[in-house]
C-alpha cells in the first residue's frame, strides 16, 4: 500500500534550517526560524518558568488525566489575560476557554467547531498570513479566501482594499485576523483601523477569528489586545486562539488555548460541548506542564514580577533591534528606505529584498531568509549586524 507514496516537498523553513546548520561559514546568520533569540542567539528557558518548574516538580502528586477541555484554572487565567478583568466579568458565561496543544492545536480546534457550526463557512484570511494558516483550516474542510492585508511597495497595511473586501463578506463566513505582531508582516492595524473592522463586522454579521499568538511581544501585554478586547466588547460572537509558546518561551510545551464568546449562554454551552468533542477525538486531552507553568506563574506574585520584567525585557530588545537595523542600514550606505522596519511590531518583518537577492544573500553571503524576504528580527545581535546590513548594502548596490 505504501509504495504507491510520493514525497511532499520539504517544508521551505525546515529546510532552510537544515542548510544553515551545515554551512561552515563562521558568519552565517539564520534569519528564518520564527523564535526569539537573545543577544547571544539562545532561545533560554525563562527563569520563571525554570522556577515555576521546579515547584511543579516537587509539588506534583498525581499524572492523572486532567479532560479534554485541559486544566479549567489555566482556561480562566488566559481568558483574563486576554481580555482583562471588567471584560471577563462581564462576558459571564457567553464565554468558554478551552486549553488547546499550542496555538496550532488551538486554531485547528477553533476550524474543526466552526465547520461543525457552518460547514459551509469561508474563512477569510490577510494576504499574506502566517503560512500554517491555509493547511491547517483546508484540512479541516473549511474553503479559505483571501483578503488584501500588506502593500509591499508602501510597507503599510492596504487597509482601505481590506475593509472594501470586508464589506463583501456575510454572515456564516469568518475573518481570521492576527491579534498583534502580524506574521509575517509585523504591520499591524491601529486603534481606529480596529474600531472600523468592529463596525463592519457589526454591520456585515461575520464572525472575527482571532490568532494571538505574540501577546506581550509588540507594545505590551494589554497594548497588544486592544483590538480583541474591542471586539469582544462589542460583538455578539467572537473566536479567539491564544499561543504561550512565545510570551512565556514554552514552544515545545504545546501550550495554548481557544476563546469562544457567543451572543446567549444557551449556545455557549452547547459550543463547550462540541470543542470538547472535538479535542476528545483528536487528542483525547491537552498536555498539561505548560499550562500548570502558566498557571503558576500567573498567580505567584513573584514569580508573575519576574515574567513581566523578562517578558519586558525580550520586548525591549526587539523594538531595540528594530531602531538599530534601521540605523545601522543606513550607515552601510544603503538609501532605500527601510524606516519601516522600526514601526512594525513582533518578531518579523519583510526585508523587502526580491526574488533574485534572496538567494544570493543564502548562497553568497550565508544570510538566510525565507523567500518571501520574511526576516526574525531578534536572530540579529551586536555581533551579526554590520556582516548583515554590509552585505545587504552590496546585495542591494549589484
Ligand atoms: C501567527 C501564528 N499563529 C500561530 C502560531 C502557532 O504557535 P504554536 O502552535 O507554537 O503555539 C504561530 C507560531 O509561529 C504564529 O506565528
Amino acid at each position: 500500500m505504501f509504495q504507491s507514496l510520493t514525497p511532499l516537498p520539504p517544508d521551505p523553513i525546515l529546510g532552510l534550517s537544515v542548510a544553515f546548520k551545515a554551512d561552515t561559514n563562521p558568519n552565517k546568520i539564520d534569519l528564518g526560524i520564527g523564535v526569539y533569540k537573545d543577544a547571544q542567539g539562545n532561545t533560554p528557558v525563562m527563569s520563571a518558568v525554570k522556577k515555576a518548574e521546579d515547584i511543579i516538580l516537587n509539588s506534583q502528586t498525581t499524572k492523572t488525566y486532567v479532560g479534554p477541555v485541559g486544566a479549567a484554572e489555566y482556561n480562566e487565567t488566559v481568558a483574563r489575560m486576554v481580555l482583562g478583568e471588567t471584560l471577563y466579568d462581564s462576558l459571564g458565561k457567553r464565554r468558554v476557554t478551552v486549553q488547546s496543544p499550542g496555538g496550532t492545536g488551538g486554531l485547528r480546534l477553533a476550524a474543526e467547531f466552526i465547520k461543525k457550526a457552518n460547514a459551509d463557512a469561508t474563512v477569510w484570511v490577510s494576504d499574506p498570513t502566517w503560512a500554517n494558516h491555509v493547511p491547517l483550516i483546508t484540512s479541516a474542510g473549511l474553503k479559505i479566501e483571501k483578503s488584501p492585508y500588506y502593500d509591499y511597495t508602501s510597507h503599510s497595511v492596504r487597509f482601505e482594499e481590506m475593509l472594501d473586501c470586508l464589506r463583501r463578506v456575510t454572515q456564516g463566513d469568518l475573518v481570521l485576523l492576527h491579534g498583534c505582531c502580524h506574521n509575517p508582516s509585523g504591520a499591524d492595524l491601529n486603534q481606529q483601523q480596529w474600531q472600523a473592522v468592529r463596525d463592519v463586522a457589526l454591520k456585515q454579521g461575520f464572525t472575527v477569528f482571532i490568532d494571538m499568538a505574540y501577546q506581550g511581544l509588540g507594545d505590551g501585554i494589554d497594548e497588544d489586545v486592544y483590538g480583541v478586547r474591542q471586539l469582544a466588547e462589542s460583538l455578539p460572537e467572537l473566536i479567539i486562539v491564544s499561543s504561550c509558546s512565545k510570551n512565556f518561551g514554552l514552544y515545545r510545551e504545546r501550550t495554548g488555548a481557544l476563546t469562544v464568546i457567543c451572543d446567549s449562554d444557551a449556545s455557549t454551552k452547547a459550543a463547550t460541548t462540541l470543542i470538547a468533542a472535538a479535542a476528545r477525538a483528536n487528542y483525547s486531552m491537552p498536555p498539561d506542564h505548560g499550562a500548570a507553568i502558566v498557571q503558576l506563574i500567573m498567580h505567584d506574585a513573584d514569580l508573575r514580577s519576574e515574567w513581566d520584567q523578562e517578558l519586558t525585557g525580550m520586548r525591549d530588545r526587539i523594538n531595540g533591534l528594530r531602531s538599530l537595523l534601521v540605523e545601522r542600514i543606513a550607515a552601510a550606505g544603503i538609501e532605500e528606505d527601510f524606516s519601516f522596519i522600526e514601526r512594525e511590531k513582533g518578531m518579523f518583518s519583510f526585508l523587502g529584498v526580491n526574488v533574485e537577492q534572496v538567494p544570493t544573500l543564502i548562497n553568497d553571503y550565508s544570510i538566510y531568509l525565507v523567500n518571501s524576504s520574511r526576516i526574525n528580527v531578534a536572530s540579529v545581535n551586536e555581533s551579526n549586524i554590520d556582516y548583515l546590513t554590509s552585505s545587504l548594502a552590496k546585495v542591494l548596490s549589484s
